[in-house]
């Protein structure tokens, strides 16, 4: 199962990375790629996060995979190969394995580390179901290799992750799935546009927990970059972006600060403000035309009673 990955191109990747950190934090609004957030201690955070009280994608997705299961089923189609995207734990695809039947299950993730042990648990339970993996950033570029069944691609992108990208970069990913589907098609969990108060909860909880997990992108920039981020100068600030229908997250500067990596550094004064991540939330309207501009020609739409999230099956 382990896809072997040649010293030169791990150095490649790394130099490429610490290229692409370094230019978000040279630029004149600064920011960071918000696959940054998702380190060891990152994933951890998200995974507390997600048993949030107040942030309601994830349970309401459960539930409505729940709820509409059979329904999906009959859409999806038993068999073929299940792509999982940003795969993590495998939980939700795992969920799916009785019902839909796959004969190969591709975990995708950033960390290829993390998703190792969660596919050794795994083929131990599902001993029919063939397990491979690949560490891919995907954000930049899809590409399933040759080697991955040619037939029956069902692509499983759950989570709303889909937000987590610019429009123009979404509809990128999402024509690279679907010319890849071979009469297969893509299973997506959507985040929908809400009232402010619940997304400022979902967002800004008060427990702190998404402030530890956009705090600790700095720590995650310092073990690539080698830079010394402090995360006390720091605190995490939250804006809800009408115009762009999307929750910007920030960490915001507490004090005059310079911050120096090997060949390089930045002066931040008080109250300048570094992006870490943008969350789109979509109608069911915009969401279907981007599926459509995509290259999808149907969509399946399953919803919850409060309408906060959406499940689409496109083919
Ligand atoms: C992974 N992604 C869909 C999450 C979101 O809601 O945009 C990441 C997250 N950021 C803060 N809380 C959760």
């Amino acid at each position: 199962m382990q896809i072997p990955i040649y010293k030169e191109a791990i150095e490649i990747i790394s130099q490429d990375l610490r290229s692409e950190i370094e230019a978000g934090l040279l630029a004149p609004s600064a920011s960071i790629s918000p696959k940054f957030l998702y380190d060891p201690l990152g994933s951890h955070l998200f995974t507390a996060i997600t048993l949030l009280p107040e942030y309601y994608p994830t349970n309401t997705e459960k539930n409505i995979f729940a709820q509409y299961r059979d329904q999906i089923v009959n859409a999806v189609g038993t068999g073929g190969t299940l792509i999982d995207l940003g795969a993590g734990n495998c939980e939700k695809a795992e969920s799916f394995f009785n019902s839909l039947k796959p004969t190969s299950y591709l975990a995708i993730d950033f960390s290829v580390e993390y998703l190792q042990d969660a596919l050794k648990k795994l083929e131990g339970k599902y001993p029919h179901i063939l397990m491979q993996c690949i560490g891919m950033d995907f954000s930049r570029q899809l590409t399933i290799p040759a080697f991955i069944a040619q037939s029956r691609r069902t692509f499983f992108y759950p989570g709303s992750s889909i937000g987590n990208f610019l429009s123009s970069e979404a509809l990128e990913l999402l024509s690279q799935i679907q010319k890849q589907s071979i009469d297969g098609g893509l299973l997506i969990g959507v985040d929908l546009m809400k009232e402010d108060s619940i997304l400022m909860a979902a967002y800004d909880d008060p427990l702190k927990v998404t402030s530890a997990f956009n705090l600790n992108i700095l720590r995650s920039i310092n073990s690539h970059l080698g830079s010394n981020f402090r995360v006390e100068q720091f605190r995490h600030k939250v804006i809800i972006n009408h115009s762009q229908n999307r929750v910007e997250l920030y960490l915001e500067v507490l004090e005059n600060l310079t911050v120096s990596w090997p060949g390089n550094s930045r002066d931040f004064k008080k109250g300048d403000l570094i992006h870490t991540e943008n969350s789109h939330k979509y109608t069911i309207e915009s969401i279907k035309q981007l599926l459509k501009n995509a290259g999808f020609k149907t969509t399946q739409i399953w919803t919850d009673p409060k309408d906060y999230f959406a499940v689409i099956y496109a083919k």
